[in-house]
């Protein structure tokens, strides 16, 4: 292993998914972190290579408040997961797309993906449309959501392959834009919902979202957390809990041979460079994070880099395409 000096750290990071080139393989994932034109500038300026934004409906969700909750980690201030009831977008589908447009126009090199979800084929063709008219990259159809409050959508779909079939055909039906199936792994087996995707018009997959759960019990009123007035619901867990079970998933796709060469966004409790390089090893091109970044702040992506490219130069790997799979 050779000793790298600081200066000497910029590695080849670009990476290229579904033909569109990434300055480095590292996305904000659709969720709160990626949901305002503010928050993305501030992503896009401190380095990420793209942004999922929160995804997009025409649905208008009702948010509870709290609907957050998280178990400690080891330091002050940490947690090992992360539970959420959050469902959608506050803004309306008009206006995120607005947002997209301007985004694109103001960093044209950053990668910008549309995450939608339709209720029905006519809603998922005419989303797809307004992302492609926005100026968005590639659109990733939200089939995992576990929380939301009608039934028909999110993770529902994703565990459905007559309605992974339909909506990913109806989006194909709206975009020529590469799309990705963003795929729940509230499910023992993804490789079949992911190869109906795939065959019915997606390009990629992205894998996991988050994993339903309860986390603790309020012992006074015997309400789950976060407690909401006594009440409370399943919902998603993610951060570095959920790593092991989204490298599972990620290897899954990555060794099944009708999946060979489809290109894989990992997603589930990245934290740190080494964290991305697992994701790597097991295939992922591209990768995305979203709780440590709620937790630490959009500048983790300073370590990320660094340490992938430490990494890189002290093994004489010239491109993550070397390390992948
Ligand atoms: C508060 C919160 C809101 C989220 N909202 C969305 C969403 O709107 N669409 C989506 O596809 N995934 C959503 N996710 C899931 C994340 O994009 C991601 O798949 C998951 O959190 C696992 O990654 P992580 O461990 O880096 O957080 C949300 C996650 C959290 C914690």
């Amino acid at each position: 292993m050779k000793n790298i000096s600081r200066e000497s750290t910029q590695a080849e990071l670009s990476v290229n998914f579904c033909g569109i080139r990434c300055e480095n393989p590292f996305f904000l994932a659709s969720s709160p972190v990626a949901s305002s034109f503010e928050m993305c500038c501030h992503a896009f300026d401190a380095g990420w290579a793209g942004v999922s934004y929160k995804t997009i409906s025409f649905y208008q969700s009702r948010e509870v408040s709290p609907r957050f909750d998280a178990l400690p980690g080891e330091h002050p201030f940490s947690f090992c997961g992360f539970k959420n009831l959050e469902q959608l977008s506050p803004h309306s589908a008009e206006e995120n797309f607005e947002i997209i447009r301007r985004l694109k126009e103001r960093y044209p090199e950053k990668v910008i993906i549309a995450s939608i979800m339709g209720r029905n084929c006519d809603e998922w063709t005419v989303l797809a449309r307004m992302a492609e008219e926005a100026g968005a990259d590639l659109i990733e159809c939200n089939f995992s959501c576990p929380q939301m409050a009608k039934q028909g959508l999110g993770s529902d779909i994703g565990q459905d392959q007559d309605l992974i079939a339909l909506y990913t055909r109806a989006t194909r039906k709206g975009s020529r834009l590469p799309i990705i199936a963003k795929m729940t792994p509230n499910i023992g087996n993804m490789e079949l919902p992911a190869m109906t995707a795939i065959a019915n018009g997606a390009n990629s997959l992205a894998a996991i979202n988050t994993v339903k759960s309860i986390t603790r019990i309020n012992t006074e009123n015997f309400s789950s957390y976060p407690d909401i007035g006594g009440q409370s619901a399943v919902g998603g867990y993610s951060g570095q809990a959920v790593k092991p079970i989204a490298l599972r998933f990620i290897r899954d796709l990555a060794s099944y041979p009708p999946l060979k060469g489809i290109p894989l966004f990992g997603i589930g409790g990245i934290t740190t460079w080494q964290d991305a390089l697992d994701f790597i090893l097991l295939g992922c091109t591209a990768l995305q994070v979203c709780t440590s970044v709620m937790e630490y702040g959009y500048r983790i992506i300073d370590h990320l880099k660094e340490g992938l490219s430490i990494y890189m130069k002290q093994h004489d790997i010239a491109s993550l395409d070397e390390l992948r799979g």
